[in-house]
């Protein structure tokens, strides 16, 4: 069997310092980092990952704000809602749960958060500054990615990671991250031509396409990692279920490490929004960012240029 790379125990390890952090930044500067949640109408799965975000940001002795909104709310009331977000020093990160409805433009929402607040790591000043290998703040999925990677790996430099998957949460942003580590990486995507041979020469595997059960043992090389970040509901037996991009089943017959669905990549995320939102709140109010692990989030190692 391979080696189940369990982001639920990572999560709530790495959950725990952060609370440790937020604690020694409230005695030592008087700082509790805050952090904003803005969901727009009542998607069901929207609805789950915003309570979520926010009850374990409170656990972690971080003060929340949340604010729902109508699915018919205008673009200029959403931009307004923001503006006093980012003028508010309580709030040192800003989210807006995605998607958005059709009558609101999410490039311009994205574009009003101010950079230094922008935990998700969406404004184009910090994909910029990310694909220039500058210290920035980083989707969290992709550093959750990441960090499952280096726990489960170490260095990564020199491997051949395969990304399938091109989205701007995901795909673009991990590809950047992963070429900072120094790995080739391949992105490919639903018109690449036969993915299955691909992804048999990759030594890291992410699946992020949004597609259920994409990916079987076949398709892997013996012993690769497989990250899997799907998070698919399917009907089944009048019930609905949780599945990956990956066919576990098959897929953990082959790889060396794999992520399950639930319990891998998803919790990670949240954690990785936690640890951005502390970055944040060290960088606004010039104190130094805590340690290692902490940094990562802000990229600090610089991308060489060969
Ligand atoms: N919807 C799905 N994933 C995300 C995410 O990472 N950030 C935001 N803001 N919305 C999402």
């Amino acid at each position: 069997m391979p080696a189940l790379i369990n982001g639920k125990t990572l999560a709530t390890r790495l959950r725990e310092e952060l609370g440790q952090q937020v604690s020694r930044l409230r005695e030592r500067h008087g700082i509790t980092p805050g952090l904003a949640v803005i969901l727009v109408g009542e998607d069901p799965a929207s609805q789950v990952y915003v309570r979520n975000k926010a009850t374990q940001a409170c656990e972690a002795g971080m003060a929340s704000f949340e604010s729902r909104l109508a699915n018919r709310v205008t673009q200029a009331e959403l931009l307004e809602l923001i503006k006093r977000l980012n003028r508010d020093p309580r709030v040192h990160g800003i989210l807006v749960q995605l998607p958005l409805p059709s009558q609101v433009s999410q490039a311009q929402v994205i574009r009003a958060i101010a950079p230094d607040k922008d935990i998700d790591g969406f404004h184009p000043l910090n994909v910029g500054l990310m694909a220039t290998g500058n210290p920035s703040l980083v989707p969290c999925t992709p550093l959750a990615c990441l960090l499952l990677l280096k726990h489960q790996l170490g260095e990564l430099s020199g491997r051949h990671a395969v990304v399938l998957g091109r989205s701007n949460i995901v795909g673009k942003p991990l590809a950047s991250l992963l070429l900072r580590e120094h790995c080739t990486v391949t992105v490919a995507h639903s018109r690449t031509d036969n993915l299955a041979a691909l992804c048999r020469q990759a030594d890291i595997l992410v699946a992020a396409m949004g597609r259920p059960g994409l990916v079987r043992g076949d398709w892997i090389k013996p012993g690769a990692t497989v990250i899997d970040v799907g998070i698919n509901r399917v009907a089944e037996e009048g019930r609905t279920r949780l599945v990956g991009d990956v066919d576990f089943a098959s897929a953990s017959q082959v790889a060396g490490a794999i992520t399950p669905v639930p319990g891998g990549v998803g919790p990670m995320t949240i954690a990785c929004l936690l640890l951005n939102t502390l970055h944040a709140a060290c960088r606004q109010h010039g104190v130094p960012v805590p340690d290692d692990i902490l940094s990562r989030a802000w990229g600090d190692a610089a991308t060489s240029p060969a």
